[in-house]
């Protein structure tokens, strides 16, 4: 079996993060080819351009576990409508300095959670104009819209919704899909001579 590399981020800082609790499941719930590093984001500096000469050890750090992973998978709130502030700063060092963009070819997803019934889609869809610009590619379907709930996920990964654990397990796998399709055509010797199927 030929194992994948996910470097993760999670767009929260808070301590009591529903999306590090839904991170939990998905890594949980996830093809057992996949194997998972977070990407830390809580100790980037704000990103400006006078760093370009000389970027500070954390942004150095991310951008090395960007390029060593195989595919990237974002698991995010939204914040009024978009991004939060802290991973949009995080993808704007992993962008620069400009020619050095770290994201460039590298197979993505974006999932999230909110309490409310959106369950972060317009983060989504602001992160997908992002990602674009950056020439990542990206799983477009299935989308995953998380709406949190207390009583389905619990703070160690455990989901006690067989339907939802169901709908998640399938978006990990077609996310699984999704890498090995982008690497065949990026870096064929990665995952050997046959090329994965295009499951529809
Ligand atoms: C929010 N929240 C929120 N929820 C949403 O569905 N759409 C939104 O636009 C916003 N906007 C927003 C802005 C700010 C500054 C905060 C702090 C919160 C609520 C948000 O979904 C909720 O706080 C989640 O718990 C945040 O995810 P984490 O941090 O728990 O993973």
């Amino acid at each position: 079996m030929h194992t994948h590399k996910i470097g993760y981020f999670v767009g929260s800082l808070s301590s009591t993060s529903i999306n590090r609790t839904l991170s939990k499941a998905l890594l949980e719930l996830a093809p057992d080819d996949l194997e998972f590093t977070e990407i830390a984001i809580r100790d980037l500096p704000l990103y400006s351009q006078d760093f370009d000469a000389d970027f500070p050890p954390p942004a150095r750090a991310l951008k090395e576990a960007i390029e060593a992973s195989d595919g990237i998978l974002f698991i995010s709130p939204e914040f009024n409508r978009s991004i939060p502030g802290a991973l949009k700063n995080a993808i704007d060092w992993g962008s620069r300095p400009w020619g050095s963009n770290s994201f460039a070819m590298k197979p993505t997803g974006i999932i999230g959670a909110s309490p409310g019934g959106i369950g972060t889609a317009v983060m989504q869809a602001s992160m997908r104009s992002v990602l674009s610009f950056l020439d990542a590619p990206q799983l477009n379907a299935p989308e995953a819209y998380i709406t949190f709930r207390d009583d389905v996920f619990g703070s160690d990964g455990e989901v006690r919704d067989e339907a939802t654990a169901k709908f998640l397990r399938h978006f990990m796998e077609e996310y699984d899909a999704f890498v090995q399709r982008v690497l065949a055509v990026t870096a064929p010797g990665h995952i050997g001579d046959e090329l994965p199927e295009i499951r529809r």
